[in-house]
């Protein structure tokens, strides 16, 4: 078995996403209209769910939200009858997918941000205040990217190695939201494609709290999204209110073309499916390998090679790990806590304690407790995050701040920092966006 290291992988595949991605952050137009016409035209060769006209759409997305519900139900019912997790067997599983969509959640909105200047119009209220939502109108606790990047950072997780092709739909929201007057219809459709609940959401979220991990980012999305008054509805509303009369059926064609823009790269269920533990583990330690394989005494020894002879090995990782199963330094199928070598790197005085992080110590739990299942406990969405003390910035700036100003600092993730944070507050007050709390 060969194991491509990940930052093989990327180059292999590479179309560049990356970079593209990368550059879009940082603000440079990066050839983004004309890389969008691309996605657009592979986009069309996809087929889609959508009704045969506008008028459709409400009671398509009503329909929508029936389907996703009834199948959840059936999913509950399933495991109450004591079917399997659907989509993580194990923890590795989660939060390998974790870092997977990682990308996509980190601008999580954005294809939505050139909407922020047309505060003026009411016609785009739906949108921005879609996106403000997004950015949590400001509020740290609230703010989707930051909530993402702080399960991240819990779970031990924060700069994953990944294949090119997950830097594809984060890629896509950035380009939207740079060119969303010319591409309005598009942005349209495919804020109505992604603020749909989908039956993966609610499926995530209820595993997730099985296996200890708080699936808040995930419930927050089933909540905020809904059919009735949520992201899902505004997109309608959106769409309704900025189609011009008389070019409906124009109009529509290219909601439809973004709405398909959705569906470019791996789809949810599949992405999880794709995990391999083996694989994860035998990367990991092949990365990590480059790193070790001066740092071990001559006389740490397995099946008569030096440990660093096993570490410059390329591709050695799958028969270095075997031999520690052989010599009985891993008990496979057992509590990890049985074996010799998890005691070597797990728990504060271990020897070997700091090499692995977080996530790969959990690649190696799960590889040696392999059918044995540990008791987790559940932590129900929001436990985490409740135990934060999080301040909403306090805004120092009276006058009149520039709202072209405000809207710079709000683009793409740079409203998940504090001076972000500060100028969504500050655009909420300058455009009168700013909406009275129940008293
Ligand atoms: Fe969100
Ligand atoms: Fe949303």
């Amino acid at each position: 078995m060969t194991v491509m290291t990940p930052a093989f992988a990327a180059t292999a595949t590479s179309n560049g996403l990356l970079d593209r991605y990368r550059a879009m952050l940082d603000g440079h137009q990066a050839n983004a209209a004309q890389w969008l016409e691309t996605q657009l035209s592979r986009a069309d060769q996809l087929p889609d769910d959508l009704p045969d006209t506008l008028a459709q759409l409400g009671q398509w997305s009503v329909r929508h939200s029936a389907d996703v519900a009834r199948d959840y139900a059936a999913y509950l019912k399933q495991r109450q009858q004591g079917a399997p997790r659907r989509y993580f067997s194990n923890r590795s599983q989660a939060i390998w997918f974790l870092q997977q969509v990682a990308p996509t959640k980190a601008v999580d909105g954005a294809w939505l941000q050139g909407t922020l200047k047309h505060w003026a119009d009411p016609r785009y209220h739906d949108l921005i205040r879609t996106y403000l939502e997004e950015l949590g109108n400001g509020d740290p606790r609230c703010n989707h990217v930051l909530i993402y990047q702080r399960l991240l950072s819990r779970l031990g997780c924060q700069e994953p190695v990944l294949i090119d092709e997950r830097y594809l739909q984060g890629s896509l929201q950035l380009a939207l939201g740079q060119h969303s007057d010319r591409f309005l219809p598009e942005v349209i459709g495919y804020n109505l494609g992604y603020e749909q609940p989908p039956l993966h959401l609610l499926i995530t979220t209820y595993e997730l709290a099985e296996l200890g991990i708080d699936g808040y980012y995930f419930q927050l999305h089933i909540t905020i999204d809904n059919a009735a008054s949520g992201h899902a509805q505004k997109s309608i509303q959106a769409l309704q209110q900025l189609c011009p009369r008389g070019e409906e059926a124009e109009f529509y064609a290219r909601v439809r073309r973004g709405y398909r823009l959705n569906d470019l790269g791996v789809d949810t269920p599949s992405l999880i499916a794709s995990f391999n533990l083996d694989e994860a583990l035998f990367t990991a330690l092949e990365q990590k390998s480059l790193f070790g394989q001066f740092m071990h005494a001559d006389r740490c020894r397995l099946q008569k090679r030096t440990i660093n002879q096993w570490l410059s090995e390329p591709g050695a990782m799958p028969d270095f790990v075997a031999a520690m199963e052989q010599q009985e330094w891993i008990r496979r199928g057992e509590d990890p806590a049985n074996s010799r070598w998890w005691k070597l790197i797990e728990g504060p005085t271990a020897p070997m304690f700091g090499v692995f992080t977080p996530y790969e110590k959990q690649l190696w739990h799960d590889w040696i407790a392999a059918d044995w299942q540990a008791p987790v406990r559940r932590v129900l969405p929001g436990a985490w995050e409740g135990e934060l003390a999080l301040e909403v910035p306090r805004l120092q700036s009276a006058g009149d701040p520039d709202v072209g100003d405000l809207v710079e600092r709000m683009l793409g993730n740079r409203h998940a920092t504090p001076d972000g944070l500060l100028a969504t507050r500050n655009y909420l007050l300058a455009t009168g966006l700013a909406q009275e709390e129940p008293r």
